[in-house]
């Protein structure tokens, strides 16, 4: 982490605790950190959970985030929530272009342009996902395939905005298999991720845009990522459903 920019511990519980699960969580994670003054901590409940769960963030430094949502205002799109439904029920950011949403649902670089562009739009923060898959990783592309996913998802939007929007990197081969990055693969990417901010946009981007790592975080792994210099904070699926991990990762030592 570089102290310029704010550190955010993200939580994606995907589809995961019903709204009773939910609130007791979000009640004893409170308790046990109390504020936090220095970092942001996100939780991105299903969407079920959001209004309780935001109900209930009353600690300093905590906020909501919506897993997913479509890039229209409204419309006949059965299924579907849209931005300004989500910052309706108080959400700050919205996690878009997740490795399983494109994986499993069909999304592309362009819907989650189209996504991002909308969360801004409804005066949110998209946190956007890219990461390359084990066959890109050994083939030697992964800065080409992270690199275009990028630039694909920011394409369009004015420096201002970019420099609001957080980046999750998330390599896939990573993800829910316990096998992390090492700090320093992570740190590899962020610093292209970094560079790419700067080419498509100015300095200010570069030096000011949050880049997130995820993939298998985990309490023995947390300090070693938040020691590099361009990570500035993680997305966390697994290690985020218990208390007892979350707070450490919450009270990482950088
Ligand atoms: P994981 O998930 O921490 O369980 O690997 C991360 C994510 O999918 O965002």
């Amino acid at each position: 982490m570089n102290p310029s920019r704010k550190p955010l511990i993200a939580a994606n519980w995907k589809m995961y605790k019903t709204v009773a699960e939910a609130v007791s969580f979000i009640k004893s994670i409170q308790e046990e950190t109390g504020p936090c003054a220095d970092l942001e901590v996100v939780i991105a409940p299903p969407f079920t959970a959001l209004k309780a769960v935001g109900d209930n963030l009353t600690q300093q430094g905590f906020s909501l985030a919506a897993q997913n949502c479509h890039w229209e205002e409204k419309g006949a799109f059965t299924g579907e929530v849209s931005p300004i439904m989500l910052s309706d029920l108080g959400c700050n950011y919205v996690i878009v272009g997740h490795s399983e949403r494109r994986q499993l649902f069909g999304e592309t670089d362009e819907t989650v342009r189209r996504k991002a562009a909308a969360v801004l739009a409804a005066g949110m923060v998209p946190v956007v996902c890219v990461g390359e898959v084990l066959e890109q990783r050994e083939q030697g592309k992964t800065f080409e395939v992270v690199g275009r996913q990028v630039e694909g998802a920011l394409s369009g939007l004015s420096a201002r905005q970019a420099e609001l929007l957080v980046i999750a990197y998330e390599p896939v081969w990573a993800i829910g298999t316990g096998r992390t990055a090492t700090a320093a693969q992570a740190q590899e990417v962020h610093a292209l991720i970094r560079k790419t901010l700067a080419a498509l946009f100015n300095k200010e981007v570069e030096k000011k845009g949050r880049i997130l790592y995820g993939g298998s975080v985990k309490p023995d792994n947390i300090d070693l990522l938040m020691a590099e210099p361009d990570i500035d904070g993680v997305l966390v699926g697994g290690a985020s459903l218990e208390v007892g991990s979350f707070k450490r990762l919450v009270q990482f030592k950088s």
